[in-house]
């Protein structure tokens, strides 16, 4: 008799975004003269710019000829693109990453959700709560769970790091020791950022207990603000404890494209083993590379036209966080995030619940948020809300929530 991994049967239900979906169809179906604005989900909405679009074209056309056509990719990734990525994103900040420590992929999500598994299934893990759920659940998926404790709703093997508004929405050193430590900074889904020397604490943490943390820079393209680092390895001594998880869907639009990067550097080696060996052995045997027409656009990110145009998609979902933020936050509400993050954390008022607040919302507003309780028993109170909707949208949902509520 097959028997299936015993361990998805603890995986709790994802009901958070099909539940919303649900409740803004039954709400459109019974209000049809009402329009809805979505500020829920975490996706972009603005076109690739021309410039990644006619890389696209030009890497189409190679395919085509005998003489250009590329078949399966180098198992890291095309050396233009991981060349690029080291000129753009560490030399320029004065990080010294190699071509060979770049591991390109098709998005940041499988590498978060893949990299546990060149550790022990029996290391312990600490995240943040709220937390982006896949550094969770593919732990559990591992067996690293232990048991779900429906009370607490949360795992009794896993480290949760409470982010709450007494320290900035970021987590505090763990009383415990965790081997694997995730970051995310930027944050989904807070928006909150830890700097300079929040992040040298934290490395000098795991390099002091022989932790790994695996840094997840997705959001990295929104910072704004002088103080917080882009990399991981702008700290000190980084590069002995840190692996780095880069995306192209939030900086230049590649939600649907599909590309992203591991940064594993050859200094980081723990129980004997360089962990780029592994992750390398682990990527060339599960994995046969971006699509090189993909890759081709991905370079044309860092082209001086490709980075002017993403800095305008960048920006022009900056201003709508901005106006997200600055016009809830006169009208009495409390906000954080949306300075260095697409994402706006907003403290429900009367001490509603996360899901009685997104009903109200949706009722009086017409305007969908995500319930904060959806990313961990912290995010209870709160609600997501997103700058990635068109300006139009952003600003007649704010002041839909300004004057309705
Ligand atoms: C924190 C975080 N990491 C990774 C991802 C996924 O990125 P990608 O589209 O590259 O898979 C997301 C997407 O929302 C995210 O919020």
């Amino acid at each position: 008799m097959v028997k299936i991994n015993s361990s998805y049967r603890k995986l709790q239900g994802s009901y958070l975004f099909s539940t919303i979906a649900k409740k803004v169809t039954e709400f459109t179906k019974a209000n049809p003269d009402k329009k809805v604005i979505r500020l829920g989900i975490g996706d972009v909405t603005l076109p690739l710019s021309p410039t990644i679009i006619k890389a696209l074209h030009n890497a189409v056309d190679e395919m085509a000829h005998k003489e250009t056509f590329k078949g399966y990719a180098p198992d890291r990734g095309y050396s233009f693109l991981r060349e690029a990525i080291v000129e753009n994103d560490y030399k320029k900040r004065g990080c010294s990453i190699s071509p060979d420590e770049i591991f390109v992929s098709d998005g940041a999500k499988c590498d978060s959700g893949n990299i546990q598994e060149i550790f022990d299934v029996n290391s312990t893990i600490a995240v943040c709560d709220p937390v982006y759920p896949v550094y969770v659940d593919s732990n559990i998926m591992a067996g690293r769970g232990g048991d779900y404790l429906a009370d607490k709703e949360c795992y009794s093997g896993i480290i949760y790091m409470p982010c709450k508004k007494e320290n900035g929405f970021t987590p505090m050193l763990p009383d415990r020791v965790p081997d694997l430590i995730y970051l995310c900074s930027p944050n989904n889904p807070t928006g909150a950022v830890i700097d300079r020397n929040g992040l040298q604490k934290w490395v000098d943490y795991a390099n002091e207990n022989g932790s790994v943390i695996i840094f997840d820079a997705a959001y990295e393209a929104y910072i704004r603000s002088e103080n917080i680092p882009h990399s991981i390895y702008e700290c000190d001594g980084a590069e002995k404890c840190a692996i780095e998880l880069h995306s192209f869907s939030k900086n230049a639009g590649f939600t649907g494209l599909r590309l992203g990067y591991a940064v594993v550097p050859k200094a980081l080696v723990r129980d004997g083993v360089s962990l780029n060996d592994l992750w390398a052995r682990r990527h060339s045997t599960k994995y046969n590379g971006a699509p090189y027409i993909v890759q081709r656009a991905g370079e044309a990110v860092y082209s001086a036209e490709g980075q002017r145009e993403i800095r305008g998609m960048v920006d022009y979902y900056n201003k709508n966080a901005d106006y997200i933020k600055t016009n809830l936050e006169k009208a009495g509400f409390s906000v954080s995030g949306g300075t260095d993050a697409p994402y706006i954390w907003l403290k429900t008022p009367d001490n509603m619940s996360s899901w009685e607040f997104f009903d109200y919302l949706l009722s009086k507003a017409n305007v969908v948020g995500t319930p904060g309780s959806g990313f961990g028993p912290h995010g209870e109170g709160y609600l997501r809300l997103t700058a990635f909707g068109s300006y139009e949208n952003t600003v007649e949902a704010v002041d839909r929530i300004v004057n309705r509520l």
